[in-house]
């Protein structure tokens, strides 16, 4: 088949099993201390996270240039990411797609941040494409159209965009969430890594901030092996892949039609209705 399906969403076929994802939904025990990023695939994930371990490291890089990122901080709802996370001790940093409805309950009962990243859905939308086109995880479109169908029927890897973004924006109002964006963190790093650290309870000198922002860069993270998913085996892709394909906003307007970007803003006002514009960065 064509998705792993738990619970009526799809999951990729790629790194994660039935029993993992039921287990770490239902049964996944989070910590006071645990630092979670949350988004939708293609909003930005990597990035956030190559700006939380630096952050945790204060600006050193030996942790990001040694281990790989998906080490560093594990996807919840992945085999390797559930075990890896079982065993460690202490804070942990964990990754997830998870929607919102399926996230650990043991969240609501504790201290744990989450960081939440949106971006564009226009842009994740292109993103996805050349992600899935590349990579073995998911099945892979044969054009942008095809795709962009998929896409806003929500028959792409963690379902509709619409639905997650819905969900997790109904925690938007606690404290222990942090609502971001990919477009945020492009048109100004610095603030957007100050506010981060805030939220963590981090405090940075201006050197490590400096640190911070310069190596979680694009070019930098693009240069970096350990962070941009090159080292992942064949099965994953053999066409030499890296996370960090363009790294910009709006690209969008290269890739889909007139008649397509319409046809997408319908969809987006009917699925986003009564919502607030204002939450959200792009038009
Ligand atoms: P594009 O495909 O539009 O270039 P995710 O990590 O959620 O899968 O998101 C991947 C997207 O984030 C890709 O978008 C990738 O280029 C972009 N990205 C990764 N690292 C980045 C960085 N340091 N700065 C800006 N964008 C980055």
């Amino acid at each position: 088949d064509d998705y792993l399906w738990f619970e009526g969403s799809p999951f990729p076929v790629w790194g994660s099993s039935y029993e993992v994802i039921k287990e770490a939904c239902a049964q996944f025990v989070i910590k006071d201390e645990d630092i979670v990023m949350v988004s939708f695939p293609k909003s930005g994930t990597h990035w956030l996270v190559e700006i939380l371990c630096l952050i945790h490291s204060k600006g050193d890089t030996k942790w990001i240039r040694s281990v790989p990122i998906w080490e560093r901080v594990p996807w919840l709802e992945s085999d390797d990411g559930y075990n890896l996370l079982n065993d460690r001790e202490g804070p942990r940093l964990l990754a997830t797609h998870l929607p919102f409805h399926l996230f650990p309950k043991s969240f609501f009962t504790s201290k744990a941040k989450v960081i939440y990243i949106m971006r564009n859905p226009k842009d994740i939308l292109v993103s996805g494409y050349y992600f899935y086109t590349m990579t073995n995880i998911s099945k892979k479109p044969e054009s942008v159209e095809q795709y962009f169908q998929w896409f806003i029927q929500g028959n792409v890897p963690y379902g509709s965009w619409f639905e997650h973004i819905r969900g997790w924006m109904s925690m938007r109002d606690r404290e222990n969430v942090l609502l971001l964006s990919y477009e945020e963190l492009q048109k100004d790093p610095r603030s957007t890594i100050e506010k981060i650290s805030q939220f963590l309870g981090k405090k940075l000198n201006p050197e490590e901030l400096d640190s911070v922002l310069k190596n979680s860069s694009f070019q930098v993270m693009k240069q970096n092996k350990m962070s941009n998913l090159e080292i992942l085996p064949e099965e994953f892709s053999s066409s030499h892949f890296k996370i960090t394909r363009k790294g910009i906003s709006g690209d969008w307007k290269n890739h889909l039609t007139v008649a397509q970007a319409e046809a997408f803003d319908k969809v987006y006002q009917e699925k986003m209705a009564g919502f607030p514009k204002e939450l959200f960065p792009w038009e």
